[in-house]
């Protein structure tokens, strides 16, 4: 049985003071809930995560990583530094990385493993434009695009990594896909992970992501192969977030 988890992507939003209430708030009102939880907050909020969620049932992570491992890269930040404080996730692929610095396929092939190389948990992002689903190429463009990591890491780093599906046409517009859709494009996916390892494939956390919500992350995560939720604007609210961690 695969274990429930719920990720906050805190993309660039919050500061110091509005961070320290929206984690000591879930914090406050995590419960024995059945659901894992984490956050993935830019780089800088890593050490105030590292001090307010040290010792709680919160993980935390970063939301992109370099797949170099030191030296001349202004502005990027190694898996190691990750490491220095205390991330256990860091997202790879997330669309808005593909879109607006043209990450592609390799390049976040790459990244897993450099993330995976240094004992991170990679979650990685796959999802398709609306445009690509019009036209019928859903399974081709998230195949693909799961396919490029496949390939690069070894069978049994296959466990060590956690998908989420995020049909771009979902992320932040409040158009959330259909559990029958999203539970859809999973089992393809497991289906394809199955390809690479089948002992693992059935294993793998598959996370969706595209407004979900309290109002709707129960019929959703009650799907077979949706194992939990890669959260944007509700992991802004802890009630929000709560919400949708008691959803599982
Ligand atoms: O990474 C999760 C994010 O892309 C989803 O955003 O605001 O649609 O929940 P949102």
């Amino acid at each position: 049985m695969r274990q429930k988890l719920v990720i906050g992507n805190w993309k660039m939003n919050g500061n110091r003071a509005a961070n320290t209430a929206l984690l000591s708030g879930i914090v406050a009102g995590l419960n024995d809930f059945g659901a894992e939880a984490a956050v993935c907050v830019p780089a800088p909020y890593l050490a105030q995560c590292q001090a307010e969620l040290s010792g709680t049932p919160v993980a935390w992570g970063a939301q992109d990583v370099s797949v170099h491992a030191g030296g001349a890269y202004t502005g990027e930040v190694s898996a190691a530094m990750l490491q220095d404080f205390g991330a256990k996730y860091v997202i790879v692929g997330h669309s808005e990385r593909r879109a607006y610095h043209h990450e592609s396929n390799e390049l976040v092939a790459q990244k897993t493993l450099v993330a995976l190389a240094a004992g991170l948990t990679p979650v990685v992002c796959v999802g398709e434009l609306l445009a690509e689903r019009e036209a019928g190429q859903t399974e081709e463009v998230i195949c693909g695009q799961l396919q490029a990591v496949l390939d690069l890491i070894q069978p049994e780093q296959v466990a060590n990594i956690v998908l989420a599906y995020e049909p771009v046409w979902a992320i932040g517009t409040g158009k959330t896909a259909t559990p029958q859709i999203a539970q859809d494009a999973h089992r393809f996916l497991r289906d394809c992970v199955a390809k690479k390892n089948t002992a693992a494939a059935a294993g793998v956390q598959i996370l969706y992501g595209g407004s979900m919500k309290p109002e709707n992350a129960r019929e959703l995560m009650a799907q077979p192969d949706i194992d939990g939720g890669l959260i944007g604007g509700a992991a802004l609210k802890s009630t929000d977030f709560l919400g949708i961690i008691q959803s599982v």
